[in-house]
């Protein structure tokens, strides 16, 4: 069976990677740039800083500053508009994964035209975009380095997932010193979004030889560094461990895939507005028990990397062990359960979970789990993540 890895082909990392940008931009022949970010990025600040670099280089730089979290088909027409409007010929972004993805359909919008539905999923993408250099601020996603987008279809309360080697950013600008100012509630939740990356990636039916080694080294930076980050905001070691964590997780999982957190994960954001991060943390434990049985030498691979269990122990008793970490670890970051996250109520959770189990298995994700759910079993597992998770 043959593989393919994409990755963008300019990735420059370490503190001060950002300062790049103009240097990189002359490269790619970039005049007028469209700066994509969002409202938190401006009042910072930090998108003032990057925009007064490229005009004092001489650029055209028009903004969109739009993008709300979990970014909108409205967000991504709106930023289009702006491009043409502006004339521009290359794109920014700026942000978390929602400005790097809106970013990204942006991009892919002015080559190909409407419709932006006909891009779910796989491969759907006829021409390359235009050049877009990335900089994550959140470590975070990977979606710096991933070929994929996810944009909320606000017609149908569906977030959808595009993957396509066209959606892959030219260069990423990986600078965990714009992560200091990160809160410790959203360092936690896009820090177990990294973690989640790497290990659906690790246990995926599509992981590869060349995504393991990647998947299992997000895994022990994140090991090292998450906690750290979390208690530290300015420890420079642990930011940098988890910049890298994330860019390794998204390397592969866009290579291998993602699987059934990421599939049941999309359907609360977008029903329930859930922070992406937070609403695969507090799936995690749950659907790593499912799923235990169908790789259970890549669980324990996992738990002895986490330093959960040793090589004495029967990969059955790590497999245990890992879920048990993984419930103690959300415990010790503070992730309430999914009944307690903000706005997910009792009664509309119990109309919307079979709407949402569909839509999971609609996304092709759980497919790639080493155990594949009926649309029934993910209802279940939705119903335990309600509630605190008990390991035992
Ligand atoms: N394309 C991919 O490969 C991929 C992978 C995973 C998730 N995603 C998508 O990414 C989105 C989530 O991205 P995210 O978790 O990075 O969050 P986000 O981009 O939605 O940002 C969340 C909040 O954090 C703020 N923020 C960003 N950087 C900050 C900083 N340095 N300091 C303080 N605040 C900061 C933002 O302004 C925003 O208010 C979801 O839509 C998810 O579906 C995409």
């Amino acid at each position: 069976m043959t593989a393919q890895f994409n990755i963008p082909s300019t990735i420059v990392t370490g503190a001060g990677a950002s300062a790049n940008l103009v240097p990189q931009l002359a490269r790619l022949g970039a005049r007028r740039v469209l700066l994509v970010t969002d409202a938190f990025m401006v009042s910072s600040g930090l998108a003032a800083r990057f925009q007064s670099a490229m005009l004092n280089a001489g650029l055209h730089v028009a903004t969109f500053d739009g993008v709300q979290p979990d970014p909108t088909d409205a967000n991504v027409r709106e930023g289009a508009r702006r491009f043409a409007e502006e004339k521009c010929d290359a794109i920014v972004a700026l942000g978390g994964g929602s400005p790097m993805d809106a970013a990204k359909a942006v991009a892919i919008l002015a080559t190909n035209g409407e419709p932006l539905s006909r891009f779910q999923g796989y491969h759907r993408v006829e021409r390359a975009g235009v050049p877009l250099l990335v900089i994550p601020t959140t470590a975070g996603t990977g979606s710096e380095v991933t070929k994929v987008a996810v944009i909320t279809d606000t017609k149908c309360d569906v977030k959808m997932m595009m993957l396509d080697r066209y959606l892959l950013p030219t260069v990423a600008l990986v600078d965990y010193e714009l992560t200091f100012s990160m809160p410790p509630t959203l360092t936690a939740h896009v820090g177990v979004d990294t973690l989640t990356h790497g290990i659906e990636a690790y246990v995926s039916r599509k992981a590869t030889a060349l995504t393991d080694p990647l998947a299992l080294q997000c895994i022990r930076l994140v090991t090292e560094h998450l906690e750290t980050a979390w208690r530290e905001p300015h420890n420079p070691a642990a930011r940098e461990g988890m910049m890298l964590a994330a860019t390794l997780g998204g390397m592969a999982f866009s290579n291998s895939s993602v699987a059934l957190v990421h599939g049941m994960s999309r359907p609360i954001g977008a029903v329930f507005h859930v922070p992406h991060g937070l609403s695969n943390a507090v799936l995690l434990p749950a659907v790593t028990r499912f799923s235990l049985s169908g790789a259970l030498k890549r669980y324990a691979d996992i738990a002895r990397v986490m330093r959960l269990a040793t090589s004495a122990d029967s990969d059955a008793a790590a497999g245990e062990r890992l879920v048990a970490g993984l419930a103690a670890l959300n415990t010790r970051l503070d992730v309430p359960p999914l009944g307690a996250c903000p706005g997910v109520e009792r009664g509309r959770f119990d109309v919307v979970k079979d709407k949402m189990a569909a839509d999971a298995m609609a996304s092709g994700s759980p497919q790639n789990n080493p155990v594949v759910p009926t649309p029934q079993q993910i209802v279940a597992l939705y119903d335990e993540a309600y509630e605190r998770f008990l390991a035992d």
